[in-house]
This record gives C-alpha cells, sequence and structure tokens, in this order.
C-alpha cells in the first residue's frame, strides 16, 4: 500500500515501502515533474498536434501539468500513459496537487483520475487521455499512433531493470515519429547507451534540484543513402 509523503516542495508523493522506491524525487515532486517533464520535455515539441506516451500514470501528477500545459501553449494533445498497479480513489484524491499547483484546475485532475482504462477520453477540447492498464514488458503497441514525446518515468532500474532494458528502448523508438524526444529522470550511463542502441541520439541535460544531470533523447532521421 503505497504511503503519502510530503517533498520539500510541499507537494505530495507516494512511497512504495517494499521497493524503497519514492514516486517522484523527494526534493519537490511537482518541481521535478516540471523541471523534466514539462519544460526539458513538452516544450520542446512545437507542433500542433502531440502525441505523448508516459512510462508510469501514477499519481497523474505528469498527466495534470501536461493538460495545464496544453491550455496554455493551445496545442492538442493525445496523451497515452500505461500504468501496471492503478492507485485506489482513496489515494490519488488524498494527493495535495490540485492545492498547490498556481492556476490549477481540480476539476480536470478528477476528470484525468476517473477517465475509464483502456478508452480514450476527452478531458478538454484539446487533450484526450488514453489510460492502459497494462504492463509495458509485454505491451503491444501496434494500434497506437506514433509518438512525438515519450516521459520515461518508470521506478528506477536498480529496482525495475527490466523496464530500462534495450528491448524496450528499442519497442518505443520504433514508435516514435522522426525528431521524437524522450525525457527520463534517470542519467546513468548504462540507460544512455542502451538509449543510443536503441536509436536516440542522446544530450545530458541539468536536473531540478537534488540532481545534477537528467537524460534528453531524439529519434533521428533514418539515413537512407546506404
Ligand atoms: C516513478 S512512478 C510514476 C510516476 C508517475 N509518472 C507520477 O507522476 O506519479 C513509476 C510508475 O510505473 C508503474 N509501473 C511499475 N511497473 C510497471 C510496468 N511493468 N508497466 C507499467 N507501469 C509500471 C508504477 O506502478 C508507478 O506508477
Amino acid at each position: 500500500m503505497p504511503e503519502l509523503v510530503k517533498t520539500a516542495d510541499g507537494s505530495d508523493t507516494l512511497y512504495i515501502s517494499e521497493l524503497n522506491e519514492h514516486y517522484h524525487s523527494t526534493f519537490g515532486a511537482v518541481q521535478e515533474s516540471m523541471h523534466i517533464f514539462i519544460e526539458a520535455g513538452l516544450h520542446q515539441c512545437k507542433q500542433s498536434s502531440i502525441n505523448l506516451f508516459e512510462v508510469g500514470f501514477g499519481t497523474g501528477l505528469n498527466a495534470y501539468l501536461t493538460v495545464l500545459e496544453g491550455l496554455k501553449t493551445g496545442q492538442t494533445i493525445r496523451y497515452i500513459t500505461i500504468e501496471k498497479y492503478p492507485l485506489t480513489p482513496t489515494i490519488w484524491k488524498a494527493l495535495n496537487y490540485t492545492e498547490i499547483i498556481p492556476e490549477g484546475n481540480p476539476s480536470l485532475f478528477q476528470m484525468i483520475h476517473e477517465a475509464k482504462w483502456n478508452e480514450e477520453v476527452k478531458i478538454t477540447d484539446h487533450f484526450s487521455i488514453l489510460k492502459l492498464s497494462a504492463d509495458l514488458i509485454f505491451f503491444d503497441y501496434s494500434k497506437l499512433p506514433l509518438f512525438d514525446i515519450v516521459y520515461f518515468d518508470a521506478f528506477s532500474p536498480e529496482k525495475q531493470t527490466k523496464l530500462w532494458e534495450t528491448s524496450i528502448f528499442q519497442q518505443i523508438a520504433r514508435h516514435c515519429a522522426t525528431k521524437a524526444k524522450l525525457v527520463t529522470y534517470c542519467a546513468k550511463g548504462a540507460v544512455r547507451r542502451s538509449l543510443i542502441v536503441a536509436g536516440f541520439t542522446m544530450e545530458r541535460i541539468p536536473g531540478p534540484p537534488g540532481k545534477r544531470e537528467i537524460l534528453r533523447g531524439t529519434v533521428e532521421p533514418q539515413d537512407t543513402t546506404i
């Protein structure tokens, strides 16, 4: 049973004692999600229509920040997210994101959580969500649109090694549009090398407080001259 924990910026996260893992950085959950997924990720996508894939829906914080950001930019976002262990309403309703995020919209957070699993649900005129109740390891991407951006937000490679294997990144890369971005909080060399093998060009970029660096990958156009 996940335990509610306060992080340093005042926003909540969850702690799983069986794994000794938090869902977010204890230096600040909202601060971390904004920095990595919104600023280093979503803001790099300039097109008017975006297909976004998230690994690990969890608390719904990234989805909530993304719908709020979409209201500002006017971009159309199809948010596709996969989760093996959905949270119960008692847990997500206890999270303080709707109170702590300035210019938030509590009803959007609720709609995102109450959206049916495995069905694409319209949340605003420009934002839909498809929450897939599935295991990333056995996932079939074939029915999904190509991704323009990937939020890779699994638990750490130390705790969930299989989710960070090259074969997983290869499957994701094959399902990405040219120039698609992948962002993750993890800056480990082994993860970076696996992403390169999978076909991403990698950058190390400054992380949020408590994390020196994070990773961003770009899918380069295929060289068809050979
Ligand atoms: C770091 S937490 C997610 C953080 C989430 N993006 C958020 O903002 O709360 C990792 C998430 O991956 C989910 N997960 C773990 N194993 C998975 C698997 N094999 N397939 C899909 N999701 C998985 C966990 O249940 C958890 O919600």
